[in-house]
């Protein structure tokens, strides 16, 4: 069935607390869950990136989704996902929608075999590597409240901590300005 309303929904910054509860697993396969997927593919389609999850959108559910522009899998959704086994370790360059204008170097299982369950509940499993692989591990991290800042060299952290301090003065002044 098609959406008629794009639901688009702004997209949970840093340093937003939200970003840093862990998230709860999807026991309720219903409508909710359903619309809940089409909010995140409008959202990933207007904001651009690889993957985005349900707590970037202000909602603490294990939820992802995963589309790397020409890999074999498309965009996948995983509901309540985890990583069964982990093969191999790469640098990767990596950004966050909830961390704009930020890049940093982090080390990342190249390939893993992935546990989740569909948007009926049917559970799969699926071995991904490259982007699609970093990117789960990504966003799984997101569901533990746990942001790529938090994974990067020392040097890299040294490096981002001008742009990082921006974000958290920046969101004090808007909530002061709000008060
Ligand atoms: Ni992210």
């Amino acid at each position: 069935m098609e959406t008629l309303v794009n639901s688009a929904s702004p997209i949970v910054e840093y340093p937003d607390f939200r970003l840093r509860a862990p998230s709860s697993p999807v026991v309720d396969f219903g409508s909710n869950l359903s619309l809940l997927i089409e909010r995140l593919k409008d959202t990933h389609a207007a904001a651009g990136g690889i993957g985005l999850c349900a707590p970037q959108l202000g909602i603490a559910q294990r939820l992802i989704l995963v589309n790397v522009d020409g890999d074999d899998y498309g965009s996948s959704t995983y509901v309540n996902p985890e990583i069964v086994s982990r093969a191999g370790l790469g640098v990767v360059e990596e950004s966050c929608l909830s961390l704009p204008g930020i890049l940093g170097k982090v080390l990342r299982a190249a390939a893993v075999r992935v546990r989740a369950q569909d948007e009926r509940g049917n559970v799969f499993e699926r071995d991904v590597s490259g982007l699609h692989a970093v990117c789960i591990q990504h966003e799984i991290d997101h569901l533990n409240g746990k942001l790529f800042i938090d994974r990067l060299f020392w040097f890299q952290k040294f490096r981002i901590r001008k742009l990082v301090r921006q974000l958290e003065d920046s969101a004090r002044e808007l909530a002061s300005s709000a008060a």
